[in-house]
């Protein structure tokens, strides 16, 4: 400010030389130059001096044409205020004027670019002659917020010169300036690798607009290179500077370097598994392609990865991935060495089953080949018995006897398992597990299940018999892992033995079981006496659960017996009425009588003294009683 001052300052000292040469004594001074923004009022200030004063001038103000001429927009003398019309300004000025001081000053209301003009102040007097001033009217116009596009397609560092964006700022007076940044370093138009084309728009207004594109040759570099544009625009009194944001641009290269690795599985591979290859390169080229290959077979990988599933130990070998570049023919690979193990199915020795005698020793390995290192393990029945490939049976007994199993694991690798069984018999007679209770008490009438467990080898053969020597039809007979298990179920109608008869060709074994019949008289007295029959067959004896009494049946017992009872007291009547009668026929009915007691229809009547209750039970059995059962006093 300072310095315009000073300016206009010696511009006026000019001006007075100039009029003290021309000899006129009216001096004009004006600054030569008013900035304004568009739409602001502009005051233009004439300063005059003239011995005539006020009274004595006429104060004229003109604009400069295009063309150089002279356009008059005011007259005042002193007696008249002229604006002119029909010019841009007619109703846009008004003139002040301070006598006192000489001071002119001309205001333009709503300045508009076109009013960038220069401005004329012209002062006559009547005795001191004529003098002018003029003065610049600088228009300024502050531009719209600028704008950046980038180019959103990716650039490959191969291509020539291409587009990277362009800028725009719209709207700004006197015309602004775009200028291109990378990375905060203002970019030089250079013929080869930077462009720079600016196009310029006038708008109706008389604003401009600016459009500035760049294009260049990429680099690898410039993949994270920032772009942005620099806007510079005047306005009164200085420079204003304003940026826009930051564009990146895409930039493909090609690789360098190849890398392949095995995604999953990670750490061993087993067979079965699937690898999923990945190959990467150090480029981005969109135009570059990967194949996987393998002794001479090749793999199309899609978004840089392969899966090759359920492998084998034939997979193992190199890979190498390819990497074309579609566009350079460049090849480029990487190699990795893939190693799949393996464990082979567990083998047995010697076949199984095996037979050994009883007292003799067994040795018995399981072997899985594997890539790994394994280990072994022997189970029986669920038990671990041994560990290592070698299995060693001493002293053979029915114990021994039975299904091993060797399990082979890979320690190194989780899931890789196989597993073998070996059957092992032990020769022998059949060896009858002596069940617990062999004397067994069973409610009349219900059904008893007998289970004999033989153990021996060749599996015996068992034939259930009673001591009459009929045979009982077996209900289950199974072969176990050391000789065979065999079940009967007979009826409870009187007391029975039924024997269970094993053997083999080294020999035989029998057990018999002896099954009371009880009856029941009260409610309390049939509380159930289910017998266990042996240890070793109490799945059987679950599964197939002896019948019990009916609790219900006591009341109608009582009855069947009251009826019994006195049937049989008519009965007795009867007979007696008859022995009588036939004393006195002189009949021999007493032969008869005793002969009918042995027949089948035999009645028997147990009493129980034990019972709180007296209660009598009658019982009709074709069979033959066991003596103590029966009371025979009838
Ligand atoms: C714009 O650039 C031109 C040429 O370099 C220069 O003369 C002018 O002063 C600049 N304008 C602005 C507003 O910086
Ligand atoms: C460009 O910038 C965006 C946003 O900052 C970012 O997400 C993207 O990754 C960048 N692209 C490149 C090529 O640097
Ligand atoms: C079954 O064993 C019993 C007792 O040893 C024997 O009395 C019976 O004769 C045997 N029965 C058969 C058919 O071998």
């Amino acid at each position: 400010m300072d310095a315009r001052v000073a300016a206009s300052l010696l511009a006026g000292l000019v001006v007075l030389l100039h009029g003290l040469t021309a000899w006129a004594l009216v001096e004009v001074n004006m600054e030569d130059r008013v900035e304004v923004f568009r739409g602001d009022t502009a005051q233009i200030t004439c300063m005059f001096s003239s011995d005539d004063g006020i009274g004595g001038v006429t104060i004229q103000w003109f604009y400069v044409l295009r063309t150089g001429e002279k356009q008059k927009i005011y007259y005042e003398d002193a007696t008249m205020k002229v604006v002119d019309r029909g010019t841009p300004f007619t109703e846009r000025i008004t003139v002040n004027v301070t006598a006192a001081t000489g001071e002119v000053v001309l205001t333009i209301t709503d300045v508009q670019v076109r009013d960038q003009l220069e401005f004329i102040c012209l002062i006559k007097s009547l005795t001191d002659g004529v003098s002018e001033g003029r003065t610049k009217l600088l228009v300024f116009e502050k531009p719209d917020s600028p704008t950046i596009e980038g180019f959103q397609m990716g650039i490959s560092i191969n291509e020539d010169v291409s587009k990277i964006g362009t800028c725009e700022v719209k709207n700004g007076f006197p015309k602004p300036n775009i200028t291109w940044y990378r990375n905060n370093a203002p970019l030089r138009r250079a013929d080869d690798v930077i462009k720079v084309v600016p196009s310029i728009t006038i708008e109706s207004s008389g604003l401009f607009s600016v459009r500035s594109e760049l294009s260049m040759k990429v680099t690898k570099e410039d993949k994270d290179a920032l772009f942005y544009c620099e806007v510079t625009y005047l306005v009164p009194g200085g420079t204003r500077m304003i940026e826009t944001n930051t564009i990146n641009v895409t930039v493909y290269y090609p690789s360098t370097a190849v890398h392949v690795w095995v995604e999953s599985p990670k750490g061993k591979i087993k067979e079965g598994d699937s690898i999923e290859f990945h190959c990467q390169g150090d480029g981005n080229m969109p135009s570059s392609t990967f194949t996987l290959k393998h002794r001479g077979v090749e793999y199309t990988m899609e978004s840089n990865m392969y899966v090759l599933a359920n492998v084998t130990r034939l997979n193992s070998g190199d890979y190498e991935c390819v990497s074309l570049d579609t566009d350079t023919y460049e090849e480029l690979s990487g190699t990795i060495t893939v190693f799949v193990d393996y464990l082979d199915p567990a083998v047995v020795a010697p076949a199984s089953p095996v037979e050994v005698d009883q007292g003799e020793e067994l040795t018995a390995t399981c072997n899985a080949l594997s890539s790994l290192q394994t280990h072994t393990t022997w189970f029986k029945d669920g038990q671990k018995v041994s560990m290592g490939h070698t299995l060693m049976l001493k002293d053979a007994t029915f114990d021994t006897a039975g299904t091993y199993q060797c399990v082979v694991t890979v320690p190194e690798a989780d899931g890789m398992e196989t597993t073998a069984t070996f059957g092992v018999n032990v020769k022998g007679p059949p060896e009858i597990m002596r069940p617990e209770h062999t004397d067994i008490e069973e409610s009349l009438d219900s059904t008893v299940d007998l289970t004999c467990h033989v153990r021996g080898y060749p599996a015996p053969t068992v034939i259930w018999t009673t001591p009459d020597r009929k045979v009982l039809e077996n209900t289950f007979k199974k072969e176990t892992d050391d000789g065979v298990t065999s079940m009967v179920s007979v009826e409870v109608t009187s007391d029975l033995t039924a024997f269970c008869n094993a053997s083999n060709k080294y020999g035989a074994d029998a057990v018999a079981f002896n099954v009371k019949a009880i009856v029941h008289t009260t409610a309390a007295a049939t509380t159930a006496r289910t017998s266990t029959i042996s240890s070793s067959t109490v799945q059987a004896a679950t599964a197939i659960p002896p019948k019990r009494i009916r609790k219900e049946g006591s009341g109608v017992i009582i009855a069947v017996i009251i009826i019994c009872i006195l049937l049989l007291a008519i009965l007795g009547s009867v007979l007696y009425f008859l022995y009588k009668k036939g004393k006195i026929c002189g009949r021999s009915g007493k032969q008869d009588l005793t002969k009918g007691k042995s027949s089948k229809d035999n009645i028997v009547v147990e009493m129980k003294s034990d019972n709180t209750e007296e209660a009598i039970l009658l019982g009709v059995n074709g069979e033959k009683q066991p003596p103590r059962n029966q009371v025979d006093d009838m």
